[in-house]
């Protein structure tokens, strides 16, 4: 088993990742408001300015900032300037919140282990893009999201949390991507604390919990 830090060392500052419209992000903002996430969001960086995900954090009073990808030479170059900026803030753990972009070595290099990300499928099935249309159009009766660490291998990573959505009759991508979408909302701040809260371990493919890993 790879070591972990024990909670007492992590700083429970976050990094937020987007593209888009940032429901996620809200969920975890929302989670830190209610006081169920004990967390500092220290920043929220978009590859998009368009992202409403940007105002969401302006209006909770987080720095947020549009990282232009082709201000940069290359993915590398980019993810340098990502993994830098998120540093400075003094960033513990990243979370990728609707993040369309692949992560690539430098970001995974600057936080090994310390990058979720939610997908909305039951991983391994439906990795990548549309994930729900590739539910509904492969027949599954279940569906739902994962939460998982953040590897060089797409939406392969250990995964911290599951929920299972029922895949109905009649669904549409619109209407099964809201139901999964509310699990996203619930799981995501839980995936976040159970990371921050430490006593886990990856063993193999396994996010490994509880008594016995540290
Ligand atoms: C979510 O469905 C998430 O699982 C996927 O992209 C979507 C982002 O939604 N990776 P939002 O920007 O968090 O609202």
């Amino acid at each position: 088993m790879q070591g972990r830090l024990p909670a007492r060392d992590v700083n429970r500052r976050v990094g937020v990742l987007i593209s888009g419209r940032g429901s996620n992000l809200q969920s975890i903002i929302d989670a830190i408001g209610g006081g169920h996430l004990q967390a500092t969001l220290a920043i929220v960086i978009s590859n998009r300015g368009d992202a409403y995900g940007l105002t969401r954090a302006r209006q909770a009073g987080i720095e947020a900032l549009h990282l232009d990808p082709r201000a940069y030479a290359d993915r590398d170059a980019y993810d340098r300037a990502l993994a830098a900026t998120l540093q400075d803030r003094g960033v513990d753990l990243v979370c990728l919140a609707g993040f369309m972009r692949l992560v690539g070595r430098p970001l995974l290099d600057a936080f090994p282990e310390r990058i979720l990300n939610i997908h909305p499928s039951l991983l391994p099935a439906f990795p990548g893009l549309d994930a729900q249309k590739q539910a509904l159009e492969h027949g599954v009766r279940v569906s739902g999201a994962t939460v998982h660490l953040v590897t060089a291998e797409l939406d392969g990573g250990p995964i911290i949390l599951q929920s299972a959505v029922p895949v109905l009759e009649d669904d549409t991508v619109e209407s099964l991507s809201s139901r999964i979408l509310v699990e996203e909302h619930r799981i995501y701040p839980e995936a976040v604390a159970a990371v921050l809260n430490g006593g886990w371990a990856i063993s193999g493919r396994r996010f490994v919990r509880g008594s016995g890993v540290l």
